[in-house]
């Protein structure tokens, strides 16, 4: 076979491709599908510059404004101005000091499934709170269970159903390799979508305070204008990050849109953040080699859905089950390639809150 016949036969198969695959990313337009790298319609330069990426932004905040206000009930209105106005709700003294004592005696014993993730020079450790671990974690079981976090991190997420729950070690320089990426200000996605930090380590410059920029949430006019021209720009050529719907920002961006300085969490152990992760954000600086330890949750669902949908506990289980049924099969697939993982697991039961786990 010459390399014309060689060329023809690859330019088939990518048509091929194309057009079954045509109607799945015409679908996902009107889902929290967010690449632009993956979807060529998402990531259309043309289709772009027609306001694709506005108007899905747009629509998906409206969407979710009206799915957060149906599960406000519970949630104090000093909570959901703060949530609206900064983008983040701040709560001290969550728990009772005995409590709280119980819950950190609790975790810093777990013995439970640690997977791991490396990025840059940082170490994530990450103890899923499923059906697995939770039996030997009765404290930590009520805790994301208690009716009063379950209401604020429902009306936060828009969602009527329990968050994804895990136990978080974020341990700072302890690899060697280049700057952690999540230490740059970024927006998870195009549309709201929550996250919340149990912090049960008091957290400072040491050990990189949680970093949000106040209001940069809001769909200002400027807002609308840095996405339009954004997404023309990564439709042409982005950076990995921002290719794969997570904008990056810099200086000058937060100049153009007139952002907030952005406000590093240094607070006490026993505090809870919980953010709306569209708004700009990022892992914060730690001066030096350090960990923190927190309860942390994450939610996002298809915004588009105008229905918050049924919290139960079958709902619950299944959407354990399917996320550990998938990093299973990534496991298998990397075990295949003789890697592992990017969220593998380690031979330690329990690197919660310790020095182990990197060099
Ligand atoms: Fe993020």
């Amino acid at each position: 076979m010459d390399d014309t016949t060689v060329k023809a036969g690859n330019m088939s198969m990518r048509l091929a491709k194309q057009l079954l695959m045509t109607p799945v990313w015409f679908i996902q337009i009107f889902t929290q599908a967010k690449s632009f790298s993956k979807n060529p319609i998402l990531g259309s330069a043309l289709l772009n510059r027609l306001g694709l990426h506005v108007a899905r932004i747009m629509l998906a905040h409206a969407i979710m404004r009206l799915r957060m206000l149906m599960l406000s009930r519970g949630v104090s209105k000093s909570q959901r101005q703060a949530y609206f106005n900064d983008g983040y709700i701040l709560l001290e003294n969550f728990l009772p000091a005995g409590d709280f004592d119980r819950l950190k005696t609790e975790i810093h014993s777990a013995n439970a499934e640690v997977r791991e993730c490396t990025q840059g020079d940082t170490l994530t450790h990450r103890i899923m709170l499923d059906e697995n671990s939770l039996p030997n974690l009765p404290v930590a079981e009520n805790f994301i269970k208690d009716i009063k976090l379950k209401r604020l991190l429902k009306f936060a997420s828009g969602i009527n159903a329990q968050p994804v729950s895990y136990i978080q070690t974020i341990k700072n320089h302890f690899v060697d390799g280049p700057p952690d990426p999540q230490k740059n200000l970024h927006s998870d996605t195009f549309h709201p979508t929550m996250k919340s930090w149990f912090f049960l380590d008091d957290v400072d410059e040491r050990n990189g305070p949680f970093t949000y920029v106040p209001g940069s949430h809001k769909l200002s006019i400027a807002r609308l204008r840095w996405e339009y021209k954004k997404s023309i720009d990564i439709s042409s050529n982005g950076d990995r990050y921002s290719g794969n719907g997570s904008f990056r920002l810099s200086e000058q961006d937060a100049q153009y849109m007139g952002l907030a300085q952005p406000k590093g969490f240094k607070v006490e152990a026993n505090t809870l953040v919980i953010a709306n992760t569209h708004g700009f954000h990022c892992r914060g600086q730690a001066s030096e080699r350090s960990t923190r330890t927190e309860l942390w949750t994450i939610s996002r669902s298809n915004p588009f859905n105008p229905f918050p949908g049924i919290d139960h506990p079958l709902i619950t289980r299944t959407q354990n089950r399917v996320l550990n049924a998938w990093r299973r099969h990534a496991d298998r697939r990397a075990d295949k390639r003789g890697t592992v993982s990017s969220w593998h697991v380690i031979d330690a039961r329990n690197t919660i809150g310790t020095d182990n786990g990197g060099a």
